[in-house]
């Protein structure tokens, strides 16, 4: 996160506040300080429904390698959260339409394991190998990468399967999406926070900004222009489908 001037004297000023006796975390403080400066309150955001997709802000594609992947993250999290719905539709033996399961997996395969993960491997890793950095952790997520696919093959065909009724293999269906939740979150996790914050350091950085421009070109061969936005758009169409869009349901009353 980039901290303007503005923002980053507001977050100095105020990262000892006390409210009613409580610290309060100063991150938390920044963030509402940076809507305050800009004179943007969160209410006053567009709705999200206008937000996706279409409304790809300027500049958008001149972003890091680093902000690329995490926000390719952010698919991976969404598709997750249309698994973690699906265990709970076989855990309470509820009937669901396994098309929806089947296109989240078909976006894991094109979207993640062939093309973010593929990057991954093509671009980051062998780096970080050369530079001797974080090389066991690199070889874990190579490994596990492997294991995604095979788990994305079983949950592909399972749900195929399920149409329109409650799947006869739901166990098997049940322990495949548990694997990949159980794997992919501290693949993800550990990716973000250390090799991700780290890729600057084993690339120089004219190398670093040329391969930011490089993802985005293979992103919109593979996707179409501004191919990531169009994947958004499919994933927030399955979660409409589910029910799981409107994420005001998550707020606890
Ligand atoms: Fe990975
Ligand atoms: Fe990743």
């Amino acid at each position: 996160m980039e901290f303007s001037s503005t923002t980053r004297r507001n977050f100095l000023r105020h990262t000892s506040v006390v409210c009613g006796g409580l610290a309060l975390p100063a991150v938390a403080v920044a963030v509402e300080q940076t809507f305050a400066s800009e004179g943007a309150q969160p209410q006053d955001q567009a709705p999200e429904d206008k937000a996706e997709g279409k409304h790809k802000p300027k500049g958008a594609e001149e972003i890091s390698p680093a902000e690329d992947l995490m926000r390719e993250h952010g698919v991976l999290n969404r598709i997750l959260l249309i698994y973690d719905e699906h265990l709970h539709l076989l855990a309470t033996k509820k009937p669901f339409d396994g098309s929806v399961l089947a296109s989240a997996a078909d976006i894991v395969r094109h979207f993640v394991e062939d093309y973010h993960e593929k990057l991954e491997e093509n671009f980051l890793f062998p780096r970080f190998r050369k530079a001797g950095k974080f090389v066991p952790l690199v070889s874990t997520l190579q490994k596990q990468h492997v294991a995604g696919r095979d788990l994305t093959a079983q949950i592909r065909e399972l749900a195929a399967t399920a149409t329109f009724k409650l799947v006869s293999d739901s166990d098997k269906l049940a322990d495949s999406l548990r694997a990949f939740l159980r794997m992919y979150r501290p693949h993800e996790a550990r990716e973000d926070t250390v090799l991700f914050p780290a890729f600057r350091s084993v690339v120089s950085p004219h190398e670093y900004d040329a391969l930011g421009e490089d993802f985005e070109k293979k992103e919109d061969d593979l996707f179409g222009e501004d191919g990531f936005f169009k994947i958004v758009d499919q994933v927030a169409q399955l979660e409409k489908r589910l029910g799981i869009y409107d994420i005001s349901q998550f707020t606890p009353k």
